[in-house]
């Protein structure tokens, strides 16, 4: 399953709005499509958003090729500001661009050699978060049971991710070992990533998958169906609070009174260790429709207030460990972060 390619000079990606009813696409041949689709949520999930925001870039080095260098640098650089202004939580967003923009600063005089790096460096981030959640996968694995009951919390599959996925990935991992009994996917209320897009991945890889309303969770662990719950996360803080989406933070406080493991799966791209804890980190606030209706059919009165965070910081208390690519991190995170950071571990 490909959520994004660039293909022919063009970033094609797979409307995750529509599934799973539909399996239609979009086409971005400017950046600035690729900025109203990332705000759409047309492509979604943190390291999938990066992946995008930065083949969106190329694209505007396209668009402007035929500036002389110093006003192509501005318009690239304009263009970057942009698609930062799309989503605020997810760091990957902002990790991608500012390794784009990087690549700026080698002083290349000729801006068609500044184009063909852009695109290497685009192609790498995409390629790098593939090699990643494999990793993430492949390391994770190890902390599941036999016969395990799993829960997960809204989308971090392959349809978040440049593929394989990152909670998913170490779901699929795990799955090839034939430890997975029954995975349990919350709905994700709001905008329904888990009944839209983790349980059609899950389904179309064959993988046991139920889904449950996000009121469900806490009693399917009261009897013992879950013996573990795997999420992704939009950005990690130095101190392992975690931002993911929103009902993340009430998995946890649950899994927590029930003694169940609560694992955070992320790639590297997703820690932003400037930040001491998540009380820094930028919580997106989405249109309150989103909550008022379902597709197009109204389930609220249309007067009625709303409040619609799209995520919520999970106090690194309540997280077992994180695994990443480099390893799996556990408490003390203000220490073992940085420390594989570092690469001391
Ligand atoms: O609002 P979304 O759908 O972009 O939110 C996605 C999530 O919260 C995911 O769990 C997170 O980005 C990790 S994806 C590997």
């Amino acid at each position: 399953m490909e959520a994004i390619k660039f293909t022919e000079g063009k970033l094609i990606l797979l409307d995750q709005t529509k599934l799973p009813i539909d399996v239609s696409f979009v086409e971005c041949n400017d950046f600035m499509c690729v900025a109203q689709a990332i705000k759409e949520m047309k492509v979604r999930g943190a390291p999938a958003i990066g992946v995008a925001a930065a083949y969106g870039l190329v694209l505007a080095a396209y668009e402007y090729k035929n500036l002389p260098q110093k006003e192509f640098l501005t318009k690239i650089r304009e263009a970057a500001t942009v698609l930062k202004e799309t989503r605020p939580t997810a760091v990957n967003l902002f990790w991608a661009l500012n390794r784009m923009l990087k690549v700026l600063e080698k002083e290349d005089i000729l801006v068609k050699d500044i184009i063909e790096k852009l695109e290497i460096e685009a192609q790498k981030i995409h390629e790098e978060d593939l090699a990643m959640n494999k990793k993430i996968g492949e390391l994770g694995q190890e902390l599941i049971p036999h016969d395990a009951g799993i829960l997960t919390h809204c989308n971090a599959g392959a349809l978040a991710t440049a593929g394989f996925g990152t909670a998913l990935g170490v779901i699929r991992a795990a799955y090839q070992q034939g430890k997975v009994k029954m995975v349990y996917v919350d709905e994700t209320r709001p905008l329904l990533q888990g009944a839209r897009l983790t349980a059609y991945e899950l389904l179309a890889d064959g993988i046991p998958v139920t889904l449950i309303s996000d009121n469900m969770a806490a009693y399917l662990m009261q009897q013992g169906k879950i013996n573990c719950v795997i999420v992704g996360a939009d950005r990690i803080a130095a101190n392992g609070d975690t931002a993911n989406k929103i009902g993340t933070y009430g998995v946890a406080v649950l899994a927590h009174y029930h003694n169940i493991p609560f694992y955070v799966a992320a790639p590297t791209s997703t820690l932003d260790l400037s930040l001491k804890t998540g009380k820094e980190i930028p919580i997106e606030e989405r249109n309150p429709l989103e909550v008022k209706k379902i597709g197009d059919v109204w389930i609220a009165p249309k007067e009625v207030n709303v409040y619609n965070p799209a995520f919520d910081v999970t106090p690194h208390q309540l997280i077992s460990a994180i695994i990443t690519d480099q390893g799996i991190i556990k408490p003390d995170y203000s220490i073992n972060l940085k420390r594989m950071v570092s690469n001391e571990l």
